[in-house]
């Protein structure tokens, strides 16, 4: 167990991102049924569909613990509050809330008040040390790697080595580059309580990504990634991991027409090209065009397995790897205990 697995009530230290596009209700109750903590984005969800998609949760995780994921960078601070307000009431006593970036000082409180703990995912050491000072429960740590949105500048490690020289007590999980179950221990051994992954839950049979963009993601190794600001309409200033494609691959800049269209409840949006949105399963149009974010961890994911599946791989892969790492740990020890006997 980790301080991450303990405060969440998870078997496994690992946090599935919630993904807009991609982390519907059936994908966190999975993952949240398999022992990982499974998170449900909210992303620009309205208040009351947003109710609906938890409490479907709710129903399928069997009572094990799932988050819901906001980020205030899109709905704005008051969008935000909307969000927790209405859904903070349906979420089960276990349940935890993330989000990425840092949050203004009263979604701290509106969350606090409930008693469920607050994760907050930051991508630098100030936007780490304010986030703790505030009352976040556990911090996120984003490095480059990672695929979606960009929160720093800085590699994983970097961010974690600095974030835990100063906060030596605070309960940090990593994001960017977890693929694997050694994945997980080796962010462990660095000295991180877990981690977050978003690419390698794209593909599961339980994402509602477009099937193009699950296929893209099992076929592409970590330099068919790359960092832009292309796909800025709807979420401008925030730099990006996706996959290469037909766009970011010109110098010349098509019109922002719209190239497609997707569905939310069943009513039609249209998507102009170089929009923020990633096309879900319901997306119709030129998905070749669309944004499809990636982190440089897909070169370790490989096929579309049940989210169950690949839980289970990962926590067996962990335990294997935490083992060997106890065994060589053990190994070293003798000389201590040699001098001790004397
Ligand atoms: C397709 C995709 C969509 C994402 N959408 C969100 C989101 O809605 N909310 C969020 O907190 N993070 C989102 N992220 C970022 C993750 O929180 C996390 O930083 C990232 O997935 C970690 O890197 P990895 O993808 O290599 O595991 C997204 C990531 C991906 C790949």
């Amino acid at each position: 167990m980790t301080r991450l697995a303990t405060l969440l009530g998870l078997e496994l230290p690992l946090l599935q991102a919630g993904m807009g596009a991609v982390a519907g209700p059936a994908l966190c109750a999975e993952v949240s049924r398999a022992g990982a903590g499974g998170t449900l984005a909210l992303y620009r969800e309205p208040p009351a569909r947003a109710v609906r998609l938890v409490r479907q949760v709710a129903a399928a995780v069997g009572g094990r613990p799932f988050g819901v994921n906001v980020i205030p960078e899109v709905t704005g601070p008051a969008g935000c509050l909307d969000q927790l307000r209405a859904v903070l009431p349906e979420l089960p006593r276990n349940g935890f809330v993330t989000a990425f970036g840092l949050p203004e000082a009263d979604v701290f409180d509106a969350v606090r008040a409930t008693g469920h703990p607050l994760v907050v995912q930051v991508g630098t050491v100030p936007d780490a040390d304010t986030a703790l000072a505030r009352g976040a429960d556990a911090l996120v740590l984003q490095g480059t790697e990672a695929g979606g949105h960009l929160l720093g500048a800085q590699p994983v490690d970097s961010v974690l080595a600095a974030v835990r020289a100063r906060h030596p007590h605070a309960v940090l999980a990593v994001a960017g580059g977890i693929a694997t179950g050694e994945d997980l221990a080796d962010a462990v051994a660095r000295g991180a309580d877990g981690a977050m992954a978003g690419t390698l839950f794209v593909p599961t049979v339980e994402s509602t990504a477009h099937p193009d963009f699950k296929r893209r993601v099992v076929e592409a190794v970590a330099e068919d990634t790359l960092i832009t600001s292309l796909f800025e309409i709807g979420w401008p200033h925030r730099p990006h991991r996706v996959l290469r494609n037909s766009l970011t691959t010109t110098a010349d800049r098509a019109p922002a027409t719209f190239i497609a269209t997707t569905r939310v409840d069943g009513r039609p949006y249209p998507v102009p090209r170089y929009s923020a949105a990633a096309p879900g399963a319901g997306t119709t149009g030129r998905i070749e065009e669309m944004a499809m974010y990636c982190g440089r961890s897909c070169t370790r994911v490989t096929a579309p397995h049940p989210a169950a599946v690949t839980v289970a791989r990962i926590r067996q892969e962990y335990e294997s790897a935490r083992a060997l790492h106890t065994a060589s740990h053990t190994r070293k020890s003798p000389v201590p205990h040699r001098i001790q006997e004397r």
